[in-house]
């Protein structure tokens, strides 16, 4: 499915999430935050489904990829952890950036999404991008194995985003990079999908991160985008 515009297509992913809650028997618009993560972990999900959702037009991670990678100033060797990667949208995006004398660690909690970026990698030559099984809780990369932790669409999602972010900032190195793409949630302004999907603001979301050992260092949001933010942060 392909989207007509950018708004019926946010739309349309956050509604996808709650038809598959609800078919997992979770109502989504009534969902607790532990529930966030309720169309993941369907046994029948199917992962050509979310390939088109998550790498469709429309989408403003998707359209603005390139930009968003682009920001985040990777170089050549260095090590990079996609946490909540998905259907793998930004692997061929961040291994062309290390190269192959870099890491990308391509982490997610859905085995199948670990086994299609497995795939798609080996098909694609990408040697140097290895498909981690996370846990709830935690990134299970060793302790100061990355220089950039990158994290889009997939921090509310964190059920336990205390412990993610004490894994996460273990597994950076000292003055690593934590970059945060996520739906900006205003109170009044955002659509009602958005207010009801994503539990926190910009400023919540900032507040919290900067209480678990980062600090904000610039706000990266590329010129354009309407219902997104970026911004990265620096282990302390
Ligand atoms: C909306 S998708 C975003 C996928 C991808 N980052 C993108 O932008 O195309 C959110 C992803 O976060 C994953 N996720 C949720 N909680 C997680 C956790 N604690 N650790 C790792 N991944 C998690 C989900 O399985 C899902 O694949």
């Amino acid at each position: 499915m392909k989207y007509i515009n950018r708004s019926s297509s946010l739309k349309a992913l956050l509604l996808a999430c709650a038809a598959l809650a609800v078919s997992v028997g979770v109502q989504a618009q009534q969902a607790e935050p532990e529930d966030v993560n309720a169309p993941y972990r369907d046994p029948n999900l199917d992962v050509e489904v979310w390939v088109d959702r998550f790498e469709s037009e429309g989408r403003e991670a998707y359209d603005f990829r390139e930009q968003i990678v682009e920001g985040i100033g990777l170089r050549p060797g260095q090590s990079v952890a996609d946490v909540g990667a998905g259907t793998g949208l930004f692997e061929p995006l961040l291994a062309a950036r290390v190269g192959g004398s870099g890491k990308v660690y391509a982490v997610d909690i859905v085995p199948s999404f670990i086994e299609h970026i497995e795939e798609k990698a080996a098909e694609r030559g990408l040697t140097q991008v290895e498909a981690v099984l996370g846990a709830e809780d935690s990134i299970r990369l060793p302790a100061d194995s990355v220089d950039v932790v990158f994290v889009c669409d997939a921090y509310h999602h964190f059920e336990d985003y205390e412990a993610m972010l004490e894994s996460i900032h273990t597994a950076l190195r000292p003055g690593g990079k934590l970059v945060i793409v996520e739906f900006d949630r205003v109170e009044g302004e955002s659509p009602e999908f958005v207010l009801e999907h994503i539990r926190a603001s910009k400023e919540e979301f900032t507040d919290e991160i900067e209480a678990n050992g980062f600090r904000l260092t610039d706000d990266a949001t590329v010129d354009g985008m309407s219902e997104t933010f970026v911004r990265h942060f620096e282990k302390r």
